[in-house]
């Protein structure tokens, strides 16, 4: 089973790339910020406590979640609402409870089994979920152009918002971010989407 895993803050070109190797190499892709995103989402309908680690994996185990080229919640199509400002706002302290994410990396691991492999994006791809993945690449770019791409793409999300987030998600006890130590590092400052694809497309 071949798997790539791309890693890295956010608006890093995580997304971007993903897809454009997925393309170049006939592998499924699979977002898995959107998985967490549609259980912080579930916790903010039911008002689940988001301190509350143990109610938290009970959400990330009983919800219905389809990711593909649309994002399903219980059969409703949240692909748009998962990227407000209400769910990137909290989703890093969600996705810190170790209950979630012990859910949300199985699911990861059936996701990808049942495609055969694939190109998966992520924070803890390269680190936990897929620690033997055929290549690992760990994407950074500026703080400055990371925000500004966000505006470009007309999230509503705001440069201090997104910093604030990787902090949190660099920070915390469980699966922080950060490159494995076998990963390549590739800063896409100042570099096209499809030089970035070439040059990942060029290692796997
Ligand atoms: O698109 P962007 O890079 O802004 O974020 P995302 O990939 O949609 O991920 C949203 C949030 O989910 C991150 O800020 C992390 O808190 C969390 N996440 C995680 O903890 N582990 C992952 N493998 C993917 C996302």
């Amino acid at each position: 089973m071949r798997v790539i895993a791309i890693d890295g803050p956010a608006g890093s070109g995580k997304s971007t790339v993903a897809r454009g190797v997925a393309a170049a190499l006939g592998l499924a892709e699979l977002d898995t910020g959107a998985m967490y995103r549609a259980v912080t989402l579930a916790a903010l309908r039911g008002r689940v406590p988001l301190d509350d680690g143990p109610a938290l994996g009970e959400v990330a185990r009983t919800i219905r979640l389809d990711i593909g080229d649309r994002i399903v919640l219980d059969g409703d199509d949240v692909s748009e609402e998962i990227r407000g400002a209400e769910v990137s706002g909290v989703v890093s302290v969600v996705a810190a409870h170790a209950e979630v994410r012990t859910e949300m990396v199985r699911r990861q691991r059936d996701w990808v089994a049942g495609h055969g492999g694939g190109v998966v994006e992520g924070r803890d791809i390269g680190t936990v979920v897929f620690p033997d993945a055929a290549l690992k690449v760990f994407l950074t770019a500026s703080e400055e152009e990371r925000a500004r791409r966000r505006k470009v793409e007309g999230s509503d999300e705001g440069a201090a918002a997104l910093a604030r987030r990787d902090r949190l998600d660099s920070t915390r006890p469980t699966s922080p971010l950060k490159p494995a130590d076998d990963a390549v590092v590739i800063d896409s400052t100042g570099r096209t989407a499809a030089a970035v694809i070439a040059d990942v497309v060029a290692r796997a």
